[in-house]
């Protein structure tokens, strides 16, 4: 079974508590939140005072991707907000394992992200560490953005190592899904996909959600 993660990242803004509730609504999973610091990644989006603002306002796990340059600094108020997930990249974590254990120690589910440029080889041997490998399928940054092809292999070497260890791994997948390509991913051995402008620019949100969940299946 598949879960499918709506990102607010390609909400509208200027209502976000009822855009959770379209995402609710949709039969999602869970939401995913995109945190950008202006500097890991150009924009700036939102920070763990708005996550605490949503939080009242549905029961769905708050899944939070954190695209900052310093994420130790940040892990805490993210688990405090409500945060049911934390991911952070392995490119900007000096000491990845401690990184992974703070996570752990707010008793948050753990996840690390890698960058379309960045070799899956620097996750695989800390796979017993985390719930949840997230694989960038396009530059972190931006929504709306083309999948970038070939990063399937990346989620197929994951699995098949995640495989050798018994480990019950979530691999997440994020950018440029569709109809299309999450039949790639997910053939390849993804299980979390994030929708962000596929789902908000379509009409019928849960039928997109079910579009999807029937995509996988044929
Ligand atoms: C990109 C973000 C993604 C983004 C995905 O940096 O991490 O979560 O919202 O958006 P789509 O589905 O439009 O590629
Ligand atoms: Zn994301």
């Amino acid at each position: 079974m598949i879960k499918i993660a709506p990102s607010i990242l390609s909400a509208d803004f200027s209502c976000l508590r009822s855009e959770l509730e379209k995402i609710e609504k949709a039969g999602a999973d869970m939401v995913h939140l995109d945190v950008m610091d202006g500097h890991f990644v150009p924009p700036i989006t939102i920070g763990a005072i708005v996550v605490d603002a949503l939080r009242p306002h549905t029961k769905l796990p708050f899944d939070a991707h954190l695209m900052v340059s310093n994420p130790d600094r940040h892990i805490e108020s993210f688990a405090e907000a409500g945060a049911d997930s934390i991911t952070i990249h392995a490119e900007v974590a000096p000491d990845l394992n401690a990184s992974l254990a703070r996570i752990r120690s707010l008793g948050v589910r753990v996840g690390v992200s890698i960058n379309p440029e960045t070799d899956e080889k620097v996750v695989l041997d800390i796979l017993d560490k985390v719930d949840m490998v997230l694989v960038m399928t396009v530059r972190p940054g931006y929504g709306g953005q083309k999948y970038i092809e070939g990063m399937e292999s990346k989620v197929r070497n994951i699995r098949e190592a995640a495989n050798r260890l018994n480990l019950p791994l979530d691999i997440q997948v994020d950018g440029g899904i569709n109809t299309e390509t999450i039949k790639k991913v997910v053939s390849a051995g993804a299980n979390v996909i994030v929708t962000g402008s596929a789902f908000f620019n379509s009409k019928d949100p849960a039928e997109f959600v079910s579009m999807l969940r029937r995509a996988v299946m044929e």
